[in-house]
C-alpha cells in the first residue's frame, strides 16, 4: 500500500565527526544532487554516512562500522570523544500528486549519535519528531536509564540509555535499551487508518527503498545464488545481486530496461536469464541481440551472458532495472557515475535519472566528469572541498568564485576553471 503515502525529500543532512568531516556541517539537498570535489575532498563521505544509517536500521550500529573496520576507524580522527551524529530532515515533496491521508507532517527529522566504547558502537542518542508550525512532536527520544552503566566491567563509559518510543502517547509509550540498535525500526511500516501524523512510515519506507550504488563491473557478471531477503536493498552496493533485482521485473518492466539499452545499443533485443525456474540454483542474465544475417530473426537470437557485456553495458543495466522496478528507490546514491561511460551514454543516464526524479526518485550522485556539469544546474551542485584541514560542503552555486563567471558560461568549465 505504497499509493496512499506522500513522497518527502530529504532536504538536509547535518553531521559531524564522521570520516573526512570534523567540524559540523549542513549539506542541502535536491530531488537530484550532484556532488563534486578533488579527490579525497569528502564527497563517498556523505554518501557513507547516509548508507551508515541504512546499513544499522537494516541490522544494527556494528554491522554498519564493519566496512571501515569498526568504529573507531570511522570517527575523525581529530575528534576528541569517539563519537559521530547525524540528522535528516525531510519535506513533503512539493511536485508529488496531493495524499488523502490526513494530518500530515509539515517536516519530519531524525538523528541520532553513536559512540565507540571499548570499540562497540553504541546508540547514544535518537530522537525523530515532526515539525507542526513550530511546536514540534516527539516520535523517539532518549532518556539516561537510572543505576545502568554502558560498560559494567570498568572504565567510566557513562550511562546506558534507553530510546523513548511515543514519548507523548501514555498508552502507547515503550523504552528500548538494546545498546546497538536504532529504535526506528520498531515503528511501523504501514500507515494506519488515521496515520494522524505517524511519520514511522515515511521514514522506514525511505530507508526501505534506498539504494547506495558503487558497481563493481567484475561483480555485476556474477551469476547469483541468493533470492532478496526483506531487510535487503533492492541491489547491493556492487551489482553482485542484479540478477535477483531483474527476476523481480515483470514483462513489461524488462521491455522498459531494453527500451532504455537501445538508445545505447540498438541491437539488443532483450534481457533474459539464464534459468528463471530455479530458485535453488545460481542465475545469470543475458542480453540478447539478432543472429546477423538469419533468415527468420526472432529465432535466431544470440544470447550473450553478463560476462561477455562491456563493463558499460553491465552498468546500464543495473542502473535502468533499479528504475524500472515498482516501487523504485527512494533515493538512489550512485558513486561515481560517469565510470564506463561513453559522453553520450552519461546524457542518456543522465536523462533516464531526470525522469526517474520527476516520479519521486530521490538522486544524489558523486562525479569528476565536467562533461555531466554541464548538464547539470548551478543549484543542483554542492562542491566538497578541505578548507584547512577541514571538509567543507557548499552549494555551487552561492560560491563567490562561481558566481564571478559570465551568465552562459556551464557549470564543468566554472568548476575546472575556478579550480
Ligand atoms: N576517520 C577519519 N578521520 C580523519 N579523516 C578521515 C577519516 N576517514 C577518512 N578520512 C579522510 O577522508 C578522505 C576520504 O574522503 P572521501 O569522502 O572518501 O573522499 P572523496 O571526495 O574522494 O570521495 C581520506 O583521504 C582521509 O583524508
Ligand atoms: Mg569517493
Amino acid at each position: 500500500m505504497t499509493q496512499g503515502l506522500p513522497r518527502y525529500l530529504l532536504c538536509n543532512v547535518r553531521f559531524g565527526r564522521f570520516k573526512a568531516v570534523f567540524s559540523e556541517q549542513d549539506v542541502p539537498l535536491a530531488p537530484f544532487t550532484v556532488l563534486i570535489g578533488r579527490n579525497g575532498s569528502g564527497k563517498s563521505t556523505l554518501l557513507e554516512a547516509l548508507q551508515w544509517l541504512d546499513t544499522a536500521l537494516r541490522k544494527d550500529a556494528n554491522a554498519a562500522c564493519d566496512p571501515y573496520r569498526g568504529m573507531r576507524e570511522l570517527v575523525n580522527k581529530r575528534s576528541p570523544r569517539p563519537t559521530f551524529w547525524l540528522g535528516l530532515t525531510w519535506n513533503p515533496d512539493p511536485d508529488a500528486p496531493a495524499s488523502p491521508l490526513p494530518s500530515l507532517p509539515e517536516q519530519i527529522g531524525y538523528s541520532f549519535e553513536v559512540r565507540s566504547v571499548k570499540r562497540q558502537a553504541i546508540i547514544q542518542r535518537e530522537h525523530l519528531w515532526v515539525g507542526q508550525a513550530g511546536a514540534p512532536q516527539h516520535w523517539i527520544t532518549t532518556k539516561l536509564e537510572p543505576g545502568k552503566r554502558l560498560a559494567p566491567t570498568g572504565g567510566s563509559t557513562g550511562r546506558q540509555r534507553a530510546r523513548v518510543l511515543y514519548p507523548e502517547a501514555e498508552d502507547r509509550r515503550t523504552l528500548f535499551s538494546s545498546p546497538d540498535r536504532l529504535a526506528l525500526p520498531l515503528g511501523p511500516i504501514d500507515p494506519d487508518g488515521e496515520f494522524l501524523g505517524n511519520p514511522f512510515p515515511i521514514v522506514r519506507r525511505f530507508f526501505r527503498d534506498a539504494v547506495f550504488l558503487r558497481l563493481s563491473p567484475k561483480n555485476l557478471s556474477n551469476p547469483s545464488r541468493t533470492t532478496r531477503s526483506s531487510e535487503e536493498p533492492l541491489l547491493d552496493e556492487e551489482g553482485a545481486r542484479l540478477p535477483v533485482l531483474l527476476r523481480e521485473l515483470s514483462a513489461e518492466q524488462l521491455a522498459e530496461v531494453v527500451e532504455q539499452l537501445k538508445q545505447v545499443l540498438p541491437d539488443v533485443e532483450g534481457v533474459g536469464l539464464s534459468d528463471a525456474n530455479h530458485r535453488d540454483l545460481p542465475v545469470h542474465y543475458h542480453l540478447t541481440e539478432p543472429m546477423l544475417g538469419a533468415s527468420q530473426p526472432a529465432s535466431r537470437l544470440l544470447r550473450i551472458p553478463a560476462w561477455m557485456l562491456s563493463e558499460g553495458t553491465r552498468r546500464l543495466t543495473a542502473l535502468f532495472a533499479l528504475l524500472a522496478h515498482d516501487p523504485p528507490p527512494s533515493l538512489l546514491c550512485i558513486e561515481e557515475i560517469e565510470n564506463g561511460l561513453d559522453p553520450w551514454t552519461v546524457i542518456v543516464v543522465l536523462n533516464a535519472l531526470r525522469s526517474a526524479v520527476a516520479r519521486g526518485v530521490q538522486v544524489i550522485v558523486t562525479t569528476h566528469s565536467p562533461w555531466l556539469l554541464d548538464h547539470a544546474a548551478l543549484d543542483e551542485i554542492v562542491r566538497v572541498r578541505r578548507q584547512a584541514g577541514e571538509t567543507v560542503y557548499e552549494r555551487f552555486a552561492d560560491d563567490a568564485e562561481v558566481k564571478r563567471f559570465r551568465d552562459g558560461v556551464p557549470p564543468g568549465a566554472r568548476y575546472v576553471r575556478g579550480g
